[in-house]
């Protein structure tokens, strides 16, 4: 997949991150995968450069500091400063990380879109349409129209602004992607991007008005310049374009372009259309490739911060190390597909293939070469049918891990790799170095151990070798028990260009064996989600504490109103919501229970017995924004009875609470209410089956209690992002779950 014609010098990048989130492990796994690659190119004598960073400028960012009480360049200086530590922690090893408000980044960028309207491709028009804030991007339709990558309501927004003539480039990208077929990937992507571009390119709209949080248009300052067209560029700006000093100039000159562009699927849009019409624009090279990843999936969906099922680098690394992160997102996710991310799979895959596979292999040889052979690689010998098999099996090994890994196969060039790891495994149980049968003389015995023993350690230098741009730190440590010293000096030497059979020389000198990858004890998939679990409240409860000073004045209506709800209810339990569909109100089939609201039939969700007492408490009474009440730090195995449901059931529901900001009778439809909610971190759009029990305008501002996590549906045309959450009286009407106390919106009920 990627481009190979210029081996002497490698340039790659992540996509730059925004913050106005904190990383997880979707954007882990992007960069990731570069890092490795880069450690790869470098083992291989390759002057590589490795960027990342950070994306700053736009109106989501501008919001978010506001929401935080602290100004955008404040913000983002600290959010910056957490993706930074993070990778640091990771241990990758990027060349630089570029921050979008650094001034050798706002420079570059003015002097591109100077250089596009000084060449007649940008012009002053106007706009009105619908705007999404959080792809930041304009959208064909009317007001009130969904985002179709994001699914948010847009905003309706009229600007004078700078035009892009990217109608100008339909045919020649299209020409280009012909030309070059390599050049973006996987295959569902080119297809993809093609088919957008062959549907025709209309202008790009490149500057705006309507917020200030960006760069401004050199001469014309009221406007500032498109995040996209700002960010992209970061590509470049990075090596020093758009600076006047010589050795920025050298490097822009020996870098550009960049060999390969790692992206998640969703932008590959603004990679492989905006961004190469930019550059045609600009006449300045094209990257040679622009490769997608898809999306890492967690509890059926794609990880992400709004769907608020992330799950952080930070746990892993605390629980198992980074290398096991490493190798379970390299071996496990195909490159370009989707791939779920699951703590059972991660823990069974570093028991699996690190622990009992890998490492205890090292394990064995390291030790029975201390102890047959005071730790000194002895001479193999002469070389018996066994030992050409396991020489043969590497050397087919070195010849299709390569190829495999620099097409992005990572996965079936770990699959290859761990062939010759249970190659070598079989090898050392076949000939059993540590067993002497009676019949064997103590000399042959020697000679059998010396040959097996060095053998199966040369092996092991192979795939260690091989290995290390996945396992780094692992890899480093065996390095050291093989008594070839540090790692990073023999990838500094290019220690992969020539890697062949027979480098484990006699006479070396073992270092004493260390444990690699402690096995995994029962309890690290509860241990981390215990983690997750205790840091996603402890993000609420910070949100809530420092959301106090600037929060939003409260709506005289934010207690619960009438109805009424009856005495009766007071015993409510929450139950599974029926699956039939009475009066447009999702109503349970006993009457008085609290019942998730909606207007379509769905598999609705509650909890048990049980759990009556947190969920009663919580949803109907709560004056806390957390109820800890659910939380145990080591919870007791009892058995679960068919009818009941567990804690872990319950966490998958994402409860939090919104507040409305606008509701509005859907035309047609007498039972559905077009509900756009505010959940803090972001706005939403749900439909409602209470038009018959609510006044639409009776309901603005109130905080409600909504299931933030439901798979999104269409209704009547429109897509529902969310389910309300309400008791039903026992004439079906519902009556909103809301709270007493003050709440701050986006608050999760446990
Ligand atoms: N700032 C833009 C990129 C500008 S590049 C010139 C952006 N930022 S982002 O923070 O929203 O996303 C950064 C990258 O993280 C994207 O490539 C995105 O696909 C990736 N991921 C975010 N969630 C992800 C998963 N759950 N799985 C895999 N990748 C994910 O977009």
């Amino acid at each position: 997949m990627t481009n190979s014609d210029s081996p002497s010098r490698f340039y790659l990048t992540t996509p730059i991150y925004y913050v106005n989130a904190r990383p997880h492990l979707g954007h882990a796994y992007t960069t990731i995968v570069c890092d490795a690659i880069a450690r790869r190119k470098r083992a291989l004598g390759i002057d590589t450069f490795f960027l990342t960073g950070t994306d700053e400028h736009g109106q989501k960012i501008e919001r978010s500091a506001e929401k935080a009480g602290r100004t955008p360049m404040e913000f983002a200086t600290a959010i910056a400063g957490e993706w930074r530590g993070l990778w640091d922690r990771l241990g990758l090893t990027y060349d630089d990380f570029i921050r979008t408000t650094e001034p050798r980044h706002e420079r570059g960028v003015q002097k591109l879109f100077a250089t596009l309207r000084d060449r007649g491709f940008i012009y002053k028009g106007s706009y009105t349409g619908q705007y999404c804030v959080s792809d930041e991007l304009y959208v064909d339709g009317p007001a009130g129209t969904i985002c179709p990558d994001c699914g948010r309501v847009t905003e309706t927004v009229s600007e004078e602004n700078y035009f892009f003539k990217l109608s100008a480039f339909e045919r020649k990208l299209l020409e280009f992607y012909e030309a070059n077929p390599g050049f973006m990937g996987p295959e569902s992507t080119r297809r993809e991007v093609i088919s957008f571009v062959r549907g025709g390119l209309r202008d790009l709209s490149v500057s705006r008005t309507s917020f200030s949080w960006g760069i401004p248009v050199p001469g014309d300052e009221k406007h500032v310049i498109y995040v996209w067209l700002d960010a992209l560029a970061n590509y470049i700006t990075a090596l020093g374009y758009g600076s006047d000093d010589p050795a920025d100039q050298a490097r822009f000159e020996k870098f550009w372009p960049a060999d390969l562009h790692l992206i998640g699927k969703e932008i590959s849009r603004f990679h492989c259309v905006y961004w190469p019409a930019f550059l045609m624009a600009a006449g300045i090279p094209l990257p040679r490739s622009v490769m997608a990843n898809g999306w890492l999936l967690f509890d059926q969906g794609k990880m992400s911060k709004s769907r608020g099922n992330i799950v952080r680098a930070e746990t892993v690394l605390e629980v198992l190390g980074a290398d096991a992160l490493r190798y379970f997102l390299l071996r496990e996710i195909p490159f370009g597909q989707d791939g779920s991310f699951t703590f059972d799979a991660l823990v069974q895959r570093y028991n699996g293939d690190l622990a009992n596979g890998y490492g205890n292999l090292v394990s064995r040889v390291v030790s029975m070469m201390h102890k047959y052979f005071g730790g000194v690689v002895p001479e193999a010998g002469a070389e018996t049918a066994a030992e050409t098999a396991l020489r043969e099996c590497a050397v087919r090994t070195i010849a299709t891990f390569g190829p495999a890994f620099d097409e992005l196969n990572f996965s079936e060039a770990l699959k290859a790799l761990w062939v010759l790891v249970a190659e070598t495994d079989g090898y050392l149980t076949a000939n059993a170095p540590w067993k002497k049968p009676a019949d064997r003389s103590d000399a042959d015995h020697v000679a059998l151990q010396a040959r097996v023993l060095a053998t199966a350690a040369e092996a092991i230098r192979i795939i260690t070798a091989l290995v290390y741009p996945i396992l780094p730190d692992s890899a480093a440590k065996v390095w050291r028990q093989l008594g070839q010293g540090e790692i990073a000096d023999a990838a500094k030497n290019s220690f992969l260009k020539n890697l062949a059979w027979g480098g484990l020389k006699a006479g070396k000198k073992f270092a004493e064996p260390a444990p690699l990858f402690p096995r995994a004890e029962k309890d690290a998939v509860e241990r981390m989600q215990n983690i997750e679990d205790q840091n996603s409240r402890s993000a609420v409860e910070a949100a809530s504490t420092c959301g106090a000073a600037n929060a939003e004045p409260s709506s005289p209506a934010q207690a619960p109103a009438a109805p009424q709800v009856p005495a009766s209810s007071g015993t409510a339990k929450l139950v599974p919501a029926a699956k039939t569909e009475k009066k447009g109100v999702m109503v349970s089939e006993k009457s008085e229970k609290q019942t998730l609201v909606d207007s379509a039939p769905v598999d609705s969700v509650g909890v048990d017995a049980a759990n009556e007492a947190h969920a009663y408490e919580t949803v109907a009474l709560s004056s806390s924004p957390v109820a800890p009440a659910v939380q145990s730090p080591a919870p007791q195995q009892v058995a679960v009875e068919p009818h009941h449901i567990t804690i872990d059931d319950f966490i998958k529901v994402d409860l939090r609470v919104a507040q409305i900001l606008v509701a509005e009778r859907v035309p047609k439809a007498d039972k559905l209410l077009r509900l756009e909610v505010d959940l803090g971190y972001e706005k939403r759009q749900i439909l409602a089956g209470i038009a018959q029990y609510y006044e639409p305008e009776k309901l603005i501002g109130r905080k409600i209690v909504i299931v933030a996590n439901l798979a999104p549906r269409k209704m009547r045309g429109l897509e529902s992002n969310g389910m309300l959450l309400a008791a039903s009286l026992p004439d079906g009407a519902p009556v909103l779950a809301g709270f007493l106390e003050e709440v701050p919106l986006g608050a999760r009920l446990r």
